[in-house]
């Protein structure tokens, strides 16, 4: 096979050198092409970009195989728990018993908020979006923190990382507390990770709470499932935002905010929002897949379609499976479970959908489950968020760590008005 490729152009030969992954992925490095013939490349949505070389994590979508360092989707899911998979992503290897105790006791050690947040919340009107919380809470978090943030130092890495896995479910729980009205409910160091969220996101000072550990084991799931996936549009916010080598939090916030969209982690939320609109219309299924499908309607399936998996989503059918068995006990028949099967099944037998090869992706199932889980709708993309935060700060670190990094700045095809002369207010017609 060829290792390099050739652009000829205006009698110039630029030679393109083509670099081959691990999973021999191919490019054509074009790192020199502008300064050698004028030439940028023109690729909106940068469906052939390759930003980085990363290895974090592999994805195939071709084949429906997602793997964190190597190690498959489906093992992980199955075996692993949260802040082991988390330690994965961010170290490169499983742990040892210690190295996962030490990272385990740390987290545990940074959960509680600074009480100068605190009316931070209290400042946000009640129907607050959460994610517009989120974000500005994690923004906030580095005010607190000015001397241990710089990205060059490792010892301030490590606290930071802590202190985000640590305090980012706090900050989710409070601003969950607040849209209720409820007292905030301050974190248990004796609990695992996933027993902890929920307590403080469903005990009340009042009565004791008992975490239902089936709950606590689906969300770890979830979580798992959503801890990291390549060069997304959060993950590369994060990436991007970060190569100016601002502090870590005002990158992640940055993230969150990528997230929050619908095309993005807020399509679980939407999701939901459409079954709930099925099923109180008088249309069936039939006629919403017809709108998706009529291009005169903005109207999309949400939680189908993925710009990488042209194949079904590994952790769809994860979830799939999951919200069977945990749908059924936390709720019992669920209308809104039922529509969504019988959305797939129009779906995945008309041709539009085949054609285009457009499957569930991760968040047409999951948010089913955060709502057997009694969790209102605008927290989904939340959920989200706690999961993806490894997989953030993972690639976060890839990007500080590689001499590769150059600050972040795409190029463009200026397409507007020639050069003109200033007019006057009094002279424009
Ligand atoms: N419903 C109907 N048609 C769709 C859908 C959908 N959900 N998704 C894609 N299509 C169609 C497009 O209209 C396009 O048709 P065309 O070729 O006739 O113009 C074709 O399929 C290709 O889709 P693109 O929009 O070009 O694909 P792209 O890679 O740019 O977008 C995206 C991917 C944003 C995920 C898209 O599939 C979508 O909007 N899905 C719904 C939102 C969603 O579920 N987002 C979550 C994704 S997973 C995640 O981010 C965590």
């Amino acid at each position: 096979m060829s290792d390099s490729a050739r652009i000829e152009f205006d009698g110039q030969t630029f030679e393109a050198e083509v670099l081959t992954g691990t999973e021999d992925e191919r490019a054509l490095d074009i790192r020199k092409l502008r300064a050698s013939t004028g030439l940028i490349t023109y690729d909106p949505g940068y469906v052939n970009t390759g930003s980085v070389r990363s290895a974090v994590t592999f994805i195939d979508g071709e084949q429906g195989i997602l793997r964190y360092r190597g190690y498959p989707i489906e093992q992980l899911a199955e075996h692993s728990d949260f802040i082991e998979t988390s330690y994965l992503l961010i170290h490169g290897e499983l742990p040892t018993t210690e190295q996962l105790e030490t990272f385990r006791q740390q987290i545990i050690h940074h959960t509680l908020l600074r009480e100068d947040m605190r009316p931070l919340f209290d400042a946000f009107p009640r129907d607050a979006h959460p994610m517009a919380i989120m974000s500005a809470a994690t923004s906030a978090l580095s005010t607190f923190y000015q001397d241990h943030y710089d990205p060059r130092d490792p010892d301030d890495i490590q606290v930071s990382i802590y202190r985000l896995m640590a305090k980012l479910p706090t900050v989710a729980a409070f601003a969950y507390k607040k849209s209720i009205g409820q007292p905030y409910v301050y974190p248990q160091n004796s609990m695992r990770f996933t027993e902890n969220f929920l307590h403080m996101m469903f005990a009340v000072p009042a009565e004791p709470y008992q975490v239902d550990p089936e709950v606590a084991e689906a969300l770890t799931l979830l979580l798992i499932l959503h801890a990291d996936h390549e060069q997304n549009c959060s993950t590369s916010t994060v990436r991007l935002v970060g190569s100016s080598q601002v502090n870590i939090y005002a990158a992640i916030a940055a993230g969150i905010s990528a997230l929050w969209g619908p095309l993005h982690g807020g399509a679980n939320q939407d999701v939901v929002e459409t079954l709930l609109e099925i099923r109180d219309s008088d249309s069936d299924t039939a006629s919403f897949v017809a709108r998706a499908k009529d291009k005169n309607d903005p109207f999309r399936l949400p939680g189908f379609g993925h710009r990488v998996y042209k194949n079904y989503d590994p952790r769809a059918k994860i979830i799939k499976e999951a919200a069977d068995r945990v749908i059924s006990k936390l709720v019992g028949d669920d209308p809104l479970f039922a529509i969504a099967r019988e959305l797939e099944d129009v779906a995945l037998s008309d041709d539009y959908f085949v054609e285009r090869k457009l499957y569930p992706n991760v968040d047409f199932y999951s948010g089913l489950i955060y709502r057997a889980m009694g969790l209102p709708l605008d927290m989904f993309p939340v959920l989200f968020v706690l999961g993806r935060l490894p997989g953030w700060i993972a690639q976060w670190r890839e990007m500080i760590d590689d001499p590769e990094t150059r600050i972040g700045r795409p190029r463009q095809i200026y397409d507007g008005a020639g050069e003109r002369d200033y007019v006057a207010i009094g002279d424009r017609g």
